[in-house]
């Protein structure tokens, strides 16, 4: 689980030829590749499986990166100064001249980028002195990665290195927020939650619910488990396995937090849907998550992966 300078240096040197390499991140782990290199970006969409429409996050090093390639703004300021480094992406106009693949914005006017919490990300960053576009490490429409195994197992031969910074602490993906448009809007909800935004920002307004998809990641059928899930089971019944969450649940069960910690929930939450799926659970019942704080985006993330979020349009089955 330690990952040398040596190693660093050499993961940097892939991503500045051109080659994949995964590498984690506060919230989970990231395909990397160089964002500037269409050839790079393009290989993370076949990689991944990924629709072309789907942009993909941009992650800098530090904010003075960042110039030149977005167009900023006081709110992006304020929240930037609050959360970063961090799990928050912002949506951002791009800037004519901006030196990122037009691929990363899968032909949208703007990019999301984001400053990841993490020595090994930050390092990678550094080293190899640019921007690294990365989506989670998994192939896309499946669950995200929190551990290097996880990626190993289902990309690794894609990938050219993967740098192990053993479990992700956060557990679930960056909270995607656009500032593109009129108002701040939460296009997914994640690690920075509404609360600590609206501290920041004042009162959000809700997402709109029609019209074109403005993150267009986030539609309907996602973070499959090959088992159907069913949310705020009481119990299990006959058939499922139990996924439960606080105290009073059964002992025998496996618990997303025992004390009803939404953070370690957040933390524990792929993983365990994981562990379930690959046990052969023919259905999986999972307790109610309170839907406050971390709990939108892991009620979020369960949503997706039970299906019971309306696709905002036609796209395939695959994402
Ligand atoms: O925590 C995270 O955000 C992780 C780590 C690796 O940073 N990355 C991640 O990337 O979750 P991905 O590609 O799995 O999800 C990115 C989401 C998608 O829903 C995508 O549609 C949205 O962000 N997104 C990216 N750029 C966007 C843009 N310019 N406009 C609207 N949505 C955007
Ligand atoms: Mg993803």
């Amino acid at each position: 689980m330690i990952v040398s300078p040596e190693m660093i240096d050499r993961a940097a040197g892939l991503i500045r030829q051109g080659e994949l390499v995964a590498f984690p991140t506060e919230t989970v782990y990231g395909l990397g590749a160089d964002a500037t290199s269409d050839r790079a970006v393009a290989r993370i969409f076949a990689a991944k499986g990924r629709p072309r429409f789907n942009p993909l996050i941009v992650h800098f090093a530090d904010r003075d990166a960042l110039r030149g390639e977005v167009e900023w703004s006081g709110a992006a300021e304020d929240l930037a100064a609050r959360f970063w480094p961090g799990p928050l992406t912002l949506v951002l106009r791009r800037r004519a001249g901006s030196r990122l693949s037009l691929l990363v914005s899968a032909g949208l006017d703007t990019v999301g980028v984001r400053l990841p919490d993490h020595p090994l990300a930050q390092s990678l960053l550094q080293s190899a002195a640019r921007p690294i576009a990365a989506p989670s490490a998994n192939p896309s429409g499946l669950i995200s990665p929190t551990r290097a195994e996880h990626v190993r197992a289902s990309l690794g031969d894609a990938v050219s290195a993967v740098l192990d910074g053993g479990p992700c602490a956060l557990g679930v993906e960056s909270t995607v927020l656009d500032l593109s448009g009129e108002a701040p809007a939460i296009l997914r909800p994640g690690g920075v939650t509404a609360e600590a935004l609206e501290d920041v920002l004042g009162r959000l307004g809700a997402p709109p619910l029609d019209g074109p998809a403005k993150s267009p990641g986030t539609m309907g059928r996602h973070y499959a488990t090959r088992a159907p899930l069913r949310l705020g089971a009481p119990d299990a019944e006959a058939g499922e396995t139990l996924l439960a969450f606080g105290p009073g649940a059964p002992e025998d069960a496996l618990n997303l937090s025992k004390t009803g910690d939404l953070a370690e929930a957040a933390a524990n939450l792929f993983s365990m849907l994981r562990v379930l799926d690959e046990a052969g659970s023919g259905a999986i019942a999972i307790m109610p998550i309170p839907e406050r704080g971390l709990g939108r985006a892991i009620n979020d993330r369960l949503r997706r992966a039970a299906g019971e979020v309306e696709k905002h349009h036609e796209v395939d089955e695959n994402e």
